[in-house]
């Protein structure tokens, strides 16, 4: 059977920083989702990379006295380091500097110039080197940024235009016939608003910046960094491989943070309108993070590296915090203290707990072997496997709106009722007597049962707990049929499970020494 194709993105990221929480959300999200459809059979191609041209980073790039691909070469090496750590199954890393995405760029630019849609003007403005962006007087209240409040510079210099203005009308259209453009809602609805009130032609060249794509037609200019950044998620396909633009494109979903959402909502489809491609599927603008309490960033000093704070507390119970504490879309804040309460509470108590405790009776009443029970089954266990089934529908509408931690409370609340199984059940009392033999090791088996479908579950979010989960259970990994069954009595019963310690270790907050 042929597999359903599904394209993710995060944005690329640019190489002048450090990657911090912000940068490892995007991309734990998006990795998330990838994984989820991989388990419920798509095809998927997930795609990161870094950003490596424009004005920011060859100004970076001289503060550090090293040459622009220097800075770009250490600072990818760093993203792509970072996303090892983080367990990311990215399936291409894109770089903008590279020599086939560079060539494609200009394609496109061409394409673009010789249909009418880019000419050549005089740009009079405004420029913010951290953003990348344009502006107007007019849409300037003060000295600085309208989106980062830092300082902007002037500049009066020959550009090419590209003609925004006479998508208005297209794109508007557009979003009116796919309500499911850009999400979430509340953002579409802003984005809408702007571009009725209307959109001008916007500058995508620069006369005074070197470190960029040449203008095919004039070798003087470089392509504004956003056009350039843009097509990656195109050319990245055909760099992979020819066929992989057919099989993929349009994308199923670019996931970006809600700042650079007028380049992904406006600026990107308009350009594919006037290539005559086709428009992605799906825009979704998360929210921000803060960092206890303050924004996240370099000059700030705060933006601490993920990989220290995974050696600390583990790459897992990050993942899920980040997922689980905020409604994706909205923004949040970051605090060791929610972080260590989750790891605690959800993590440490309802799951490890319900694990370790469930092994620990197999192996005290069984013998460590999966017991088989005749008989009918009891109310009790009837729920279980009646709510792993309707579990599976919630998870499944969650992940397709991308309500990560909507999809986390439906597993969670699954396991709040195997916890309360255990406690009326009462497996210890069962034991005690001859007579529940029976009952005994039926209850054993829901546990375990219970068990191996969480695993399944929580996989895209955490695959490491969720492998160690399986080990624990006796199924190993060339298994996969029972591991990755998700319909109800997969647990094959004489399974010889393999307790191990605890899968998640208590912290205390504040920590101490
Ligand atoms: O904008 N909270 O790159 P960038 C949540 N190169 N997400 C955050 C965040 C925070 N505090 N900080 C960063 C660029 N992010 C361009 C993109 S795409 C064609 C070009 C995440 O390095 C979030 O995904 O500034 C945001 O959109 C992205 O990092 C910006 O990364
Ligand atoms: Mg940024």
């Amino acid at each position: 059977m042929d597999k359903k194709p599904f394209y993710i993105t995060t944005p690329i990221y640019y190489v002048n920083d450090i990657p911090h929480i912000g940068h490892s959300y995007t991309t734990i999200a998006a990795d998330t989702l990838a994984r989820y459809k991989r388990m419920r059979d798509c095809d998927v191609f997930f795609l990161t990379g870094t950003d490596e041209h424009g004005q920011k980073i060859e100004k970076a790039a001289k503060l550090n006295n090293e040459k622009p691909i220097e800075l770009a070469d250490r600072m990818s090496g760093r993203f792509r380091d970072l996303w090892q750590v983080l367990d990311i199954s990215n399936d291409g890393f894109i770089r903008t500097t590279e020599g086939g995405h560079v060539k494609q760029v200009q394609n496109a630019f061409k394409k673009m110039y010789e249909n009418g849609d880019i000419y050549l003007g005089e740009y009079e403005g405004w420029y913010c080197i951290p953003c990348e962006s344009f502006w107007t007087s007019m849409q300037l209240s003060s000295d600085n940024c309208p989106d980062c409040g830092r300082s902007v510079e002037k500049i009066k210099e020959k550009n090419y235009f590209f003609r925004l203005s006479k998508y208005q009308d297209l794109l508007l259209e557009y979003f009116d016939k796919h309500s499911d453009f850009i999400k979430p809602e509340s953002r579409r609805n802003e984005l809408h608003r702007r571009i009725v009130g209307g959109i001008d032609d916007i500058s995508v060249s620069r006369a005074a910046v070197e470190w960029g794509v040449h203008v095919p037609m004039d070798d003087e200019h470089t392509i504004y960094v956003w056009v350039d950044a843009l097509f990656n998620y195109m050319t990245a396909l055909e760099l992979d491989d020819s066929s992989a633009l057919k099989r993929y494109w349009p994308a199923n979903v670019h996931i970006i943070g809600k700042e650079i959402l007028w380049f992904h909502g406006v600026i990107w489809p308009a350009m594919l309108m006037s290539l005559g491609e086709e428009i992605p599927y799906q825009i979704f603008a998360h929210g921000w993070w803060t960092l206890e309490g303050k924004k996240i960033s370099k000059s700030l000093g705060n933006a601490i590296d993920p990989v220290e704070i995974t050696e600390t507390y583990g790459v897992d119970p990050y993942r899920y915090f980040l997922l689980r504490e905020v409604p994706f879309g909205l923004d949040g804040n970051f605090s060791y203290e929610a972080m260590v309460n989750r790891i605690n509470c959800d993590l440490g108590n309802d799951l490890g707990n319900l694990l370790h405790r469930t092994l620990t009776m197999i192996e005290k009443y069984r013998d460590g072997i999966v017991p088989e029970y005749d008989g009918l089954p009891s109310a009790e266990g009837k729920e279980l496997a009646e709510r792993s089934k309707t579990l599976n529908n919630e998870v499944e509408n969650a992940m397709s709106n991308l309500q990560f931690s909507k999809a986390l409370e439906s597993i969670w609340d699954y396991i709040g009722l195997v916890n309360k199984y255990v406690e009326i059940s009462k497996p210890w009392a069962l034991a005690k007597e001859t007579s529940t033999k029976d009952n005994l090791n039926e209850v054993l088996y829901n546990l375990a049962e219970s068990i191996r479908v969480i695993s399944l579950f929580i996989l895209p979010f955490m695959p490491n707990v969720a492998e160690e989960m399986c080990n624990q259970l006796g199924l190993s990994s060339d298994e996969e049929s029972v591991r990755h069954n998700f319909a109800w009595g997969g647990m094959r019963p004489g399974t010889k499970v393999c307790k191990g310690s605890p899968i998640f270790p208590k912290f205390e907050y504040p920590v101490v020494n």
